[in-house]
């Protein structure tokens, strides 16, 4: 395949390497087809997968490396969102000279430069938030969020390949992994790499939730941390990335919490709990978060969803620039020494936690719009309604099926990988 890609010839004016990888499709995945390499893991499919990984890095970044050529030249220009452009444009030629990946050694060499640009790549999302709130007067509002959506949905779809690879490859090196046999993965708990098969809805509620507390507690000192309560489907299991689901749910129940615990700041009463509902159909599984926190205050609402902060945008850049790297992961919230009580068993630490961390307090306006990319991305969806001066009802509905390709900008056929 490679070969119709040459990457020493010299390009001429019009034909350039990055011009000849725009053309290429991105291949989207889905849940089930990101387990199908990791099932019954050999080595020619740990390769096959490390070689989708190789010609799929560079075609989905030369995507994104247009998209940011066609912003209007100011825009461009921000030195935040040319770092950004930088950085793709670095990784991307990395990765385009990266040969078929024929024998394990080869795999190893790839895995490290995954890990490292995976690494340098941390920077990008508070880069990106600042670029959008300095440019805000530069574009439309609507402009900008549909960029900044595109960009965030590509970056989580490489970084969900690379670090699914990643973790392919460690179960592979790992001593209990005897090659061809096929119980392995079976025996071997519901991890397929970074994919949880039986995420169970109310474990992950239950385990987010005490950290988030914990963690809100012990950052702002208040007493008023409200209860959480889970009721309904409370077997409701599904396929999903652990991470993802933990992010999501974690910047929920952090709103409601910190809106409670200040609504009842000083007061004699004991803050009401938030209410957990999880109700299972048979192609989904939806949560209602509701807290009796007071409501979304009436002038965030025209922003809650868009990556401009209106009139809060100097503020928001302000606290963005004490975080100047970001996983978008809920255990960055949290110093990671403090997470001895989590059940090793079911809590895998994605790769990247430990590299940052954030306060959990700090309002960088990010939560709900980065949630909703995280859940738009598996096919579900997320919605929030505000009962002005009460509280909030947060829908998050998860695609149960896990045959939904990843939702990303370009569709395209799937080829069998
Ligand atoms: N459950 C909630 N109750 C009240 N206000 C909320 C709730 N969720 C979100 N908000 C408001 O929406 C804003 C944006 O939320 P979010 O996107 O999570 O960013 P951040 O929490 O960093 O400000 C919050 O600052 C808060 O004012
Ligand atoms: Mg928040």
């Amino acid at each position: 395949m490679l070969a119709s890609f040459p990457t020493n010839d010299l390009p001429s004016p019009q034909v350039t390497p990055l011009s000849r990888w725009v053309e290429r499709k991105i291949r989207p995945i889905s849940l089930r087809q990101l387990t199908f390499f990791g099932r019954t893991l050999t080595e020619s499919r740990l390769l096959s997968s490390a070689n989708y990984v190789r010609m799929e890095l560079p075609t989905r970044l030369a995507h994104r490396l247009r998209d940011i050529q066609k912003l209007p030249y100011v825009v461009v220009a921000n030195p935040h969102l040319s770092l950004v452009y930088e950085l793709y444009y670095k990784a991307f030629e990395r990765f385009r000279r990266v040969p078929e990946i024929k024998n394990l050694d080869d795999n190893d060499k790839f895995c490290d430069i995954l890990r490292k640009t995976l690494k340098e790549h941390l920077v990008v999302i508070p880069k990106l938030a600042m670029g959008v709130l300095e440019c805000r007067d530069l574009l439309p509002a609507e402009a900008m969020d549909q960029f900044m959506n595109t960009l965030l949905r590509a970056r989580i779809s490489r970084r969900v390949i690379a670090e699914q690879h990643l973790a392919l490859t460690e179960t592979f090196n790992s001593p209990w992994h005897f090659p061809g046999s096929q119980d392995r993965t079976d025996l071997n708990a519901d991890f397929v790499g970074e994919v949880f098969l039986k995420c169970n809805a109310k474990e992950v509620i239950e385990r987010c939730g005490k950290l988030v507390q914990d963690s809100i507690r012990q950052a702002s000192g208040s007493d008023k941390i409200p209860e959480i309560s889970v009721q309904g489907h409370l077997d409701a299991t599904f396929p999903y990335m652990l991470s993802h689901l933990e992010y999501i749910i974690g910047e929920l129940l952090r709103n409601s919490i910190q809106a409670v615990s200040e609504k009842y700041h000083g007061s004699p009463e004991k803050p009401p709990p938030i209410d957990v509902l999880i109700c299972e159909a048979p192609q989904h599984v939806i949560m209602r978060i509701s807290d009796q926190g007071g409501g979304v205050p009436r002038e965030i609402l025209p922003y809650l969803w868009s990556f401009d902060k209106g009139p809060h945008s100097k503020a928001r850049m302000q606290n963005l620039e004490q975080v100047p790297a970001m996983a978008a992961t809920m255990q960055e919230l949290t110093v990671p020494r403090e997470r001895k009580s989590v059940d090793k068993e079911t809590f895998r630490e994605g790769s990247l936690d430990s590299l940052t961390s954030r306060p959990p307090n700090l309002r960088l306006g990010m939560g709900l719009p980065m949630s909703r990319v995280y859940a738009e991305y598996w096919a579900g969806s997320l919605e929030l309604h505000s009962l002005e001066g009460y509280g909030v009802d947060a829908f998050l509905q998860i695609s149960k099926l896990g045959n939904k390709n990843e939702q990303v900008t370009a569709r395209a056929s799937i080829d069998a990988v």
